[in-house]
């Protein structure tokens, strides 16, 4: 029987077990972990995933701020609003919603956030921290950590001898996600666009990872029987068989074909996307944690 990853349940434990330390630092310190979302633009996925971080959050009992910003916001006033956010003793995490705006470079902004309240992980100390194995101190980004804990609920904390192929190399996942598999001894190999024979390769995985961002691409007859798969996507397409002008979320992993290859397996909805939202709170915590000394 291949088993089907609630990310939903694992995603609520973690939380739980926030909610439980956030309590704990309140009586110690007096004060509860702060965290600011900031969202420049109306991208409706973008409004989704904000809004369900201010109000996990608030669940969490942390303070939540969050700031929306006009489409044709500055770079200049997102920074001044950065560096405000910086020098607020309040917060103790940053985190500047992506894609922003064309007129905004991204890069500046994130290096701008201080690397000690950075808990999406982003900015150049913690992807040092990451990639040079100096977890004390940095922030892993949420969505790669939070696939890292579902794959050790399947195979422990020790992958070697497993061979790993992460989809995808982009900075958010892709890239992050092969440093935490390669941090934990598995044998990594990222695949993009550019790869050759893709379906072959990731016939080679034990634990297939799937970001790239294309509805159900990657196959049934792609997956090495008895393999865990990760699937990172969130994808909206058209579903007219639930009426005119309705979606469905799908993930980059057509699950339906793969499930019947695979071991274990993440599905869209409920998989991986819990697991990052749960893991910011995680991050914010640790952070006030850390702040506090
Ligand atoms: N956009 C898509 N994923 C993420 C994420 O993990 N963090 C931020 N800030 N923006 C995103």
């Amino acid at each position: 029987m291949t088993r089907i990853i609630d990310g939903k349940a694992v995603a609520a434990n973690v939380v739980e077990q926030v909610k439980d330390h956030t309590a704990l630092f309140k009586q110690d310190t007096d004060r509860v972990p702060g965290l600011a979302v900031v969202l420049v633009g109306e991208d409706p996925a973008s409004q989704v995933y904000i809004a369900s971080k201010s109000k996990k959050a608030e669940e969490c009992g942390f303070h939540s701020v969050q700031h929306t910003l006009d489409a044709d916001t500055s770079q200049d006033d997102l920074l001044v609003l950065i560096e405000t956010l910086n020098a607020d003793e309040a917060i103790d995490g940053i985190l500047v919603q992506l894609p922003l705006p064309e007129q905004i470079d991204a890069g500046k902004v994130i290096q701008t956030i201080a690397p000690e309240k950075d808990v999406d992980g982003f900015h150049f100390s913690n992807v040092g921290k990451l990639t040079t194995g100096e977890l004390g101190t940095g922030f892993v980004p949420c969505t790669p950590a939070g696939s890292m804990l579902l794959i050790e609920m399947i195979h422990g904390k020790d992958l070697s001898g497993l061979d790993a192929v992460v989809v995808g190399r982009s900075n958010i996942v892709g890239k992050p996600m092969a440093s935490l598999l390669l941090a934990a001894n598995a044998t990594v190999t990222i695949a993009h666009s550019r790869t050759r024979d893709l379906p072959e390769l990731c016939r080679t995985a034990d634990i297939l990872v799937a970001a790239v961002g294309r509805p159900q691409m990657i196959k049934g007859e792609w997956i090495k029987e008895g393999a865990t798969v990760i699937d990172v996507g969130i994808n909206r397409v058209p579903a007219p068989e639930k009426g005119e002008g309705k979606t469905r979320l799908v993930g980059d992993v057509d699950f339906t074909s793969a499930k019947d290859e695979a071991a274990a397996i993440t599905p869209v909805p409920g998989g991986v996307g819990p697991m990052t939202i749960a893991l910011l709170m995680a991050n914010t915590l640790r952070s006030a944690y850390l702040r506090a000394g």
